[in-house]
């Protein structure tokens, strides 16, 4: 294998014009001019990571951020009983390890391939480099930066004002409108995580997110389908009706 340090830059890639496709597409750089995209794909490099890999440590300095081009990762911070709380969960278009470049301070959480990934890399130069001469690049990292303030709020919130079935549903709805579909018998989650995934994005433990569904499958709120899960008209209406989103 090549090490990544002599990999050559984006712009002898022949997949350039994918990935010029893919930044097009992302929320930092859309609607992006044709000569910021030329400037991204002459400074960006290529990087992959196989799965389980942990590609950016907690605490560690921070001198590149990344563009996600294929599989998944997540943000997790560890706790010292080694359970994980999984702040976020990333796609491809997706970009992560700027702030440690914005703040100039060491990396905020773990970033953990769920897959094997590819990506897009820029230096802490090359991202400073585009943003002197590209200011809406940074407008639209600022909108992408306080999207996921909120969400964090949300989540400060839910861990401090909701009981543990409360947060399981928030999250299995906020997963279903991601990739789901509605159905007439409710909202269908494709890929339901298992319970230890649910654990950690839930903010407790496998038994607890265990008892808890199974008796939310027993009260018919929940229906398992195979790898796949309803959430019930009835969860839902329940939901609605509880608290504002
Ligand atoms: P950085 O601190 O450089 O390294 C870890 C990265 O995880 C961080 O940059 C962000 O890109 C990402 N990150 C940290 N916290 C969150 C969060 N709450 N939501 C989404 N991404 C996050």
């Amino acid at each position: 294998m090549i090490p990544n340090a002599q990999r050559p830059a984006l712009t002898d890639d022949p997949k350039i014009d994918r990935y010029r496709a893919l930044l097009a597409q992302t929320a930092i750089f859309k609607g992006a001019t044709q000569a910021a995209l030329e400037d991204l794909a002459r400074r960006l490099q290529v990087r992959t990571r196989p799965a389980g890999s942990i590609i950016v440590a907690h605490e560690d300095p921070g001198d590149a951020m990344f563009i996600l081009v294929s599989g998944r990762a997540k943000v997790a911070l560890f706790g010292d009983n080694g359970r994980e709380l999984t702040l976020t969960e990333l796609k491809p278009g997706d970009f992560f390890g700027e702030m440690s470049l914005l703040d100039d301070r060491p990396r905020s959480a773990n970033v953990v391939a769920i897959d094997d990934v590819t990506m897009l890399m820029l230096t802490r130069e090359a991202f400073a480099g585009h943003l002197r001469s590209h200011g809406q690049t940074a407008i639209n990292m600022l909108g992408e930066l306080t999207r996921r303030l909120r969400r964090a709020d949300e989540t400060i919130a839910s861990l401090a004002l909701h009981d543990v079935e409360s947060r399981l549903t928030r999250t299995l709805e906020r997963l279903a409108r991601e990739d789901g579909e509605a159905t007439d018998a409710g909202l269908l989650l494709r890929r339901r995580p298992t319970q230890q995934d649910l654990a950690n994005m839930v903010g407790s433990c496998r038994e607890t997110i265990s008892r808890t569904f199974t008796s939310m499958v027993k009260r018919g709120l929940l229906v398992p389908r195979g790898r796949a899960l309803v959430l019930t008209r009835a969860l839902l209406d329940r939901r609605a009706a509880a608290v504002p989103a």
